[in-house]
C-alpha cells in the first residue's frame, strides 16, 4: 500500500459500539499507510474489543483511563494529545458525538479530543434511527462547523438486522479520507509561520555517462528532520540527493543529483528562516565529466577533481536576508568535538550537529545514531536513539535556540 500517511502520528479514539471490531482493521490500514498509531478506548469500547488486541496491532500500549498512573507516567494524556498530528474517533457513537459537541472531559477519550489542537476526524457508527435523530444531526452539524471532518456513516445492513445509514465507513475509505485532507495550518505550533529548508542525502558527481562519485549517506536523518519540522508547523522544503525514501507528509520535495544542483535548489528555496544542511555534499567534483564512457587503457587512472561550492558556508554568509538559524552537520571519524567546533566557527554557523561515523550502530546507513549539537556558548548530547526520535529532539533544540 502507498505510504499516503507516512510519518503521521495518529491518535485513534475507539468508542463503544459493535463497529469497534472494525477499528482493529483500521489500525492495520493506518500503519500500512505509514502512520504511527496510538489507541485510546472508552469504557464502552472495552466491552466489545480488548485493549490487548489494539496493543498487538498498534505496537503501542493502549490507553484506557485518565487515572492509570503507570500510563500517565510514561506519557501524560496532554502529552499524548500534543503527540497527535490527527485525532480520529472511530467508531463515534451517538453518545460520544454528543459529548464531543458538548465539550465534555469526563473520561480519557473526551479529554484527549478537547485537549488536542490537532485536526479531528469522526467516523460515526450507530443504529440508523439514532443517526437520523435530530439530536445527533445537530451534534454532528456543530462539530462540522468547528472544522471537524466527518467520514460516513455508510448506508447498508446494520448489526440488529435492520438497514439504513449508520454503518462505520470501511477502514480503507477512512484512510483515503484522511490522506485526502492536508494537515491544516496550526498557529499554536512552534514553527508556524517559519520556512525551513533542509538538505538531505548524498550527492552524485558524474565522471562519465555511467559512473559517478557518491557517498554512503542514506538521507534518513535529513528526511526525519524535514518530517519533524513539518509536524511542528514549519513550511518545509526538502532538497534531496539521490535516495529512495518516501516524502514526509506536508513537505515540498526537490530532487537533485549533484552538489551544484543542490546549491541551486537550496538558493531557489530562499528566502527562508532556517537552513538545516543534513546532506553529505561531495567536496570534489570532476573538473570536466567525460562525454563518453571512460575506457580502460593504462594501469592507473588519475581523476582531475575541483572543489564544489560549500553550500552551508554560503548560506551562513548571506548578509542580505540572513537566516534566523543555520545548522550544519559534521560526520567525523575522530576528534569529533574539536573538528565540529572548528567547523562551527569557520563556517559561521549557529549550530553544528556532530556524530561519529565508521562505528557499529551509528552514522550513515544506520537507523539510529548518537550525536552532539554545539552552538557558540553551549552544547547538548543526544543519546543513541532512532533517527526519527533524534530528529524530533533536534527540532525541539532548534526551537529553543530560535527563542534564545
Ligand atoms: O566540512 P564538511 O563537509 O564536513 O561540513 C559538513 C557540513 O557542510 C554539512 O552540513 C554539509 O551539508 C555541508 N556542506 C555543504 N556543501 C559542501 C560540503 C559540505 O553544504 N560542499
Amino acid at each position: 500500500m502507498a505510504q499516503i500517511l507516512a510519518g503521521q502520528h495518529i491518535l485513534l479514539c475507539v468508542g463503544g459500539g459493535i463497529a469497534a471490531y472494525k477499528a482493529l482493521e483500521l489500525v492495520r490500514r493506518l500503519r500500512e499507510a505509514g502512520a504511527q498509531v496510538q489507541v485510546a478506548m472508552t469504557a464502552g469500547a472495552q466491552q466489545f474489543v480488548t485493549p490487548l488486541s489494539f496493543q498487538a496491532l498498534s505496537g503501542q500500549p493502549t490507553r484506557t483511563s485518565l487515572w492509570d498512573h503507570a500510563a500517565e507516567q510514561a506519557m501524560g494524556h496532554l502529552e499524548l494529545a500534543r503527540w497527535a498530528d490527527r485525532v480520529v474517533v472511530a467508531p463515534a457513537t451517538a453518545d460520544l458525538l454528543a459529548r464531543l459537541a458538548g465539550g465534555h472531559a469526563d473520561d480519557l477519550v473526551s479529554t484527549l479530543c478537547l485537549a488536542t489542537d490537532a485536526p479531528l476526524t469522526v467516523c460515526p457508527a450507530m443504529n440508523h434511527r439514532m443517526w437520523l435523530n435530530p439530536a445527533t444531526q445537530t451534534n454532528v452539524e456543530t462539530l462540522r462547523q468547528r472544522g471537524v471532518q466527518v467520514v460516513g456513516p455508510e448506508d447498508g445492513p446494520l448489526a440488529e438486522g435492520e438497514s439504513g445509514p449508520g454503518r462505520l465507513s470501511e477502514p480503507e475509505h477512512i484512510v483515503a479520507a484522511l490522506a485526502g485532507t492536508a494537515l491544516p495550518a496550526r498557529p499554536s505550533l512552534p514553527l508556524h509561520g517559519l520556512k525551513v529548508v533542509v538538505s538531505a542525502g548524498p550527492t552524485y558527481e558524474d565522471l562519465d555517462p555511467v559512473r559517478y562519485l557518491g557517498n554512503r549517506s542514506s538521507g534518513k536523518m535529513g528526511f526525519a528532520i524535514a518530517d519533524g519540522a513539518a509536524r511542528r508547523g514549519g513550511e518545509v522544503v526538502l532538497v534531496a540527493g539521490p535516495v529512495h525514501l518516501p516524502t514526509p507528509a506536508g513537505v515540498a520535495r526537490v530532487d537533485v543529483r549533484s552538489a551544484a544542483q543542490m546549491r541551486e535548489a537550496v538558493f531557489a528555496a530562499f528566502p527562508a528562516d532556517i537552513y538545516i544542511g543534513a546532506a553529505a555534499v561531495a567536496d570534489y567534483t570532476p573538473r570536466q565529466p567525460a562525454a563518453n564512457k571512460i575506457k580502460k587503457s593504462s594501469e592507473s587512472l588519475g581523476l582531475d577533481l575541483v572543489r564544489t561550492p560549500d553550500i552551508l558556508s554560503e548560506v551562513a554568509a548571506r548578509t542580505e536576508g540572513r537566516l534566523k538559524l543555520v545548522v550544519g552537520f559534521a560526520a567525523e571519524t575522530e576528534n569529533v568535538a574539536g573538528y565540529a567546533r572548528g567547523k562551527l566557527q569557520a563556517k559561521r554557523l549557529d549550530m553544528i550537529v556532530a556524530n561519529r561515523v565508521g562505528i557499529e550502530g551509528g552514522g550513515f546507513e544506520s537507523d539510529s545514531n548518537a550525536m552532539t549539537a554545539y552552538w557558540p556558548d553551549g552544547e547538548r548530547a543526544f543519546a543513541s536513539a532512532p533517527k526519527t526520535q533524534l530528529a524530533d529532539e533536534l527540532i525541539d533544540l532548534i526551537v529553543e535556540r530560535l527563542q534564545a
